[in-house]
Parts: C-alpha cells; structure tokens; sequence
C-alpha cells in the first residue's frame, strides 16, 4: 500500500526535484494534497510554484492549498538571494491555469488527518513548518492520529546556512519547529549534515538532461541556476539538493542513516534564533525526540532521482 502523505512546501528549486520525485513514484507514494507555505519566496509565489510543477509534470488534478503567509511570531525571511525572484528561476514555464482549492491549507491538514484511518497520513515538510505548527495548535489531537513528520530542516555539525548557527527552514520560523519537536509525534529529520552529502555535479546535471524530457529539462536548469550561490559560498563542487532527501528517504530509506536523538529548538536568542541543538552524543537525559539523519548514499540517492523523473 502507497505512502499517504501530504507535502507542505515553499517552492524553492528543491522543493520542485523532490515533488516531482514524489509524483513519479505512485507505486510507493500517494500525495492527497500539497500544502503551500511562505519561506523561499512570499506565499503568493510558492502557491504559483506549486501549480508549475504540478503542470510541468502533468498532474493538473493534484490538490493545492494555500497556507500560512508568514511564521507563527515573526516577520517573514524569504531566500530571493538562493532562489531567484520567483522562487524557480533557471528555467520560464508557462503561467499555470489549474485551481487553488478554495480550503485553507491548515484545515486541509487537520480534516486529512481526522477523516483518514489513525497512524495513515505521513506529513512531509519541505519549508518551515508555520502551516504544520497551525495545524497542531489548532487541533492538538491529530497529534496522536498522524503517523509521521518527516521535514528538511536544521544542522548539528554543519550548523547553519542562513545565520552561523541555523538553517533556513527552522530559522524562519523557530516557534513552528519547537511546537513540531514538541509535539510527540514520530520525526525524522533531514538536516544540512545529510544534504550537504546530496551535491550537485555536472555530471549529475548531464544525467537529468539526458532524460531528454520537459521534466528532466526544467531540473538540470534549475540544479544548474541554485547550484551557482552555494559553489561561491562552499566553494563546493556543487551545490545540495535539499528537499529531494525527505522523499528519497520514504522511498529508500536504507540509502540513508541516523540516530535517534533529542532535538530542541533555539527561540530566546537573536544570535543563535532557530539553531537546532541535537544531543547527537546523547550528552543530557533529555528524552529523544526525533530521528535525526546524517549519513547518505549519494550515487545512489542521485540514481533514484533519474530513474524515477524518467517516469515523467
Ligand atoms: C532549505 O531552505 C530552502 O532554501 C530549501 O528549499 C530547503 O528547504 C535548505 O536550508
Ligand atoms: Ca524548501
């Protein structure tokens, strides 16, 4: 029986990679819904983006709702810089026609959750959790009904992308996570220390274009166009395809590995706001919380990437 997950998402270049990964793998994988954040670009934008790729990869009957247009406490920190202006630049697509669902992306959660079998609905978090947080404030019992959180979100030894000590998901909206982390429910987390292992290569760029598809087109332009910010500020080979990870991991989760720790969420510092404090040498008795990743296969991760966006 497929995977039942909804995507809450702030497209974002990965973003679209690991929504189409999972729109490919119908075999393993059935999205019910995609849930729009605001993050990488404000909510209007990532609402936009979130038809595109559905478009691009033909799924115009794939439900979109539109989330949260800023975090829970704070104003909204977008990543124009990493992204573009509109959040997919690399490549133009046509002005996408299909609806937005007239529910708000929140109460699509909740009533998913309620209305389908207890410990079914997977959430996959590919933004900062604002929409996540909403849900669980708002109807604190799916709490024990969902099966599973799995996001891309914070870093212990590669600490930050956005300031020295946080990553941007968790950085924009430190409130959601500590609500998410706290909320007992099943996590895995997908953090910086396990992406910055999926780079980008020319070659990996190649294998995409040879897909020789609109698909395989549109992810080596954009793999190509995010690539260019992270290579100056590693001075990496290439840059890492975040998002993607998080799908990858429910399709082939042994191509990964962790550890099962606790996780706390920095919100009193300005100097340290989001910071992910994973007690990865189980230093304190402080209870685990949360599957945390960090180790990756990455010829593999990037074989699964190319077979599968060939089914496109
Ligand atoms: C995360 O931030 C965004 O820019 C990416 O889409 C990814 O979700 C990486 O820190
Ligand atoms: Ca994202």
């Amino acid at each position: 029986m497929p995977e039942q997950i909804i995507i809450d998402t702030d497209p974002g270049q990965d973003d679209a990679v690991a929504i189409l990964l999972a729109l490919a793998s119908p075999d393993c994988i059935n999205v019910l819904g995609i849930t729009a954040v605001a993050g990488n670009v404000p909510l209007d934008l990532t609402v936009k983006n979130a038809r595109i790729i559905c478009e691009l990869a033909k799924k115009t009957s794939m439900s979109i709702y539109s989330g949260c247009s800023k975090p829970l406490k704070r104003a909204l920190v977008t990543a124009e810089h990493v992204h573009g202006k509109t959040g997919l630049d690399g490549i133009t697509l046509p002005e996408p026609s299909m609806p937005i669902q007239e529910l708000h992306a929140v109460d699509f959660i909740i009533d998913t959750i309620k209305n389908n079998p207890s410990d079914s609905i997977t959430l996959c978090a590919l933004g900062p959790l604002t929409n996540v947080a909403m849900a669980l404030l708002k109807e604190p019992n799916i709490a024990k009904r969902v099966k599973q959180i799995i996001l891309m979100g914070g870093a212990y030894f590669e600490v930050g992308n956005i300031t020295p000590a946080a990553e941007f998901n968790i950085f924009v909206d430190p409130e959601a996570a500590k609500i998410v982390f706290n909320s007992g429910v099943k996590i895995t987390v997908l953090p910086l220390d396990v992406t910055h292992k999926a780079l980008i290569s020319e070659e990996r760029i190649t294998a995409f274009k040879e897909i020789n598809s609109p698909v395989g087109d549109a992810v080596a332009k954009w793999t190509n166009f995010f690539e260019r910010f992270d290579k100056e500020k590693y001075g990496s080979k290439g840059a890492p395809l975040h998002d993607p990870c998080v799908i990858a991991y429910l399709i082939e989760p042994n191509i990964f590995d962790g550890r099962y720790v606790n996780v706390e969420i920095e919100t009193g510092s300005e100097l340290t706001r989001g910071m992910t404090v994973a007690d990865w040498w189980k230093v304190t008795d402080r209870e685990p919380n949360a599957m945390f990743i960090g180790g990756l296969d990455a010829d593999r991760f990037f074989n699964l990437l190319v077979e599968r966006l060939s089914k496109l």
